[in-house]
């Protein structure tokens, strides 16, 4: 039996105008992670069982949803073909920006490959599972697949064609403490998107403006990073997401948690992904992490993680 594993990933800065080619700062989440085995099996055909949800299929009858597509898709990528028993199992929660479908792709690319005796370059990783991207976001930009498949913080531009990112590893000069609090609403990336994506339409010079603004925060955060100056990453995440609340895709839960983590003394905090629900980050101090996360209990979080960012890579 065959296991590999990948992690999840966090958006620091920049989502939304990601999409239109500004660049966004993220960081692979390596404790959380998600979990494929593959065996051989003594019956014709692949049995695909992801446990967590819990379901389970054969290949040969699924439709083109992503776990089936990225099996296929990788299957045909290795020239390979056999009777087996892939079993799937994930810590990242889904729905909420962690990149839970981006690391089951990649961690079925990946234990399929090592079932065949071979490994996909994280290029190559990247580009298959921004396939099944695709079916989960619509038109993503492709920063979900490729943190993930580098394990890597990345500073990461969006160009035409994909196989043009530009990525650059981001130095993170001192590790940070990082709360992910969950406003409990399921907010599909696809939505949010698509709505920044009329308004853009409609009006054109406003969103490439506020889009921007975004980049200009982007690179005043990833200097503060370079520095080890936390609280001024925090204060620039609160910028940040005053211009996503321009762009429509903030809510009253998130601000709520926003305001809750700020008052328990969060340097700053922000939406991170698609918005509307899903998580809200804070940069902090670590002695102040117990008291910050008990007030976003308190002011209606359902989940909040506390975690380091910037630590040496656990490897996969
Ligand atoms: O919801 P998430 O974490 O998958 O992130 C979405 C990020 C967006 O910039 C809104 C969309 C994208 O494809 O980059």
């Amino acid at each position: 039996m065959i296991e590999r594993t990948a992690c999840g990933k966090i958006i620091l800065f920049g989502e939304h105008a990601v999409v239109y080619s500004r660049p966004a700062l993220a960081v692979p989440l390596s404790q959380l992670r998600a979990r494929v085995r593959v065996q051989a099996r003594a019956m014709p055909g692949i049995r695909v069982r992801a446990l967590d949800v819990p379901r389970e299929f054969e290949l040969g009858d699924a439709a083109d949803d992503a776990l089936a597509v990225i099996v296929r898709l990788t299957l045909a990528q290795l020239r390979a073909s056999a009777d087996l028993i892939l079993e799937i199992e994930s810590a990242i929660p889904m729905a909420s920006g962690l990149g839970s479908g981006a690391a089951i792709s990649t961690a079925v690319a990946r234990a399929l490959a090592a079932y065949f005796g071979t490994e996909f370059t994280p290029a190559e990783l990247a580009a298959l599972v921004y396939e099944t991207e695709k079916i989960y976001h619509g038109t993503p930009s492709g920063i979900d697949n490729t943190v993930i498949a580098y394990e890597q913080a990345l500073c990461f531009t969006r160009k035409n064609p994909p196989q043009e990112n530009a990525l650059t590893p981001f130095a993170i000069a001192r590790p940070f403490t990082l709360a992910i609090a969950h406003t409990g609403i399921a907010s599909p990336t696809k939505i949010t998107v698509g709505e920044v994506r009329r308004g853009w339409l409609e009006n054109p010079a406003r969103y490439e403006k506020l889009f921007d603004e975004i980049a200009a925060i982007v690179a005043q955060a990833q200097a503060a990073l370079a520095r080890g100056e936390i609280e001024t990453v925090g204060a620039w995440m609160t910028r940040n997401q005053r211009v996503l609340e321009e762009l429509g895709v903030s809510s009253r839960a998130i601000e709520t948690l926003l305001q809750a983590g700020l008052r328990a003394g969060a340097f700053g905090g922000k939406l991170s992904g698609g918005g509307r629900g899903g998580n809200v980050i804070f940069a902090l101090a670590p002695r102040d992490a117990e008291k910050i996360k008990r007030a976003l209990l308190d002011a209606g979080a359902t989940s909040v993680m506390i975690t380091e960012v910037g630590q040496d890579l656990s490897g996969f």
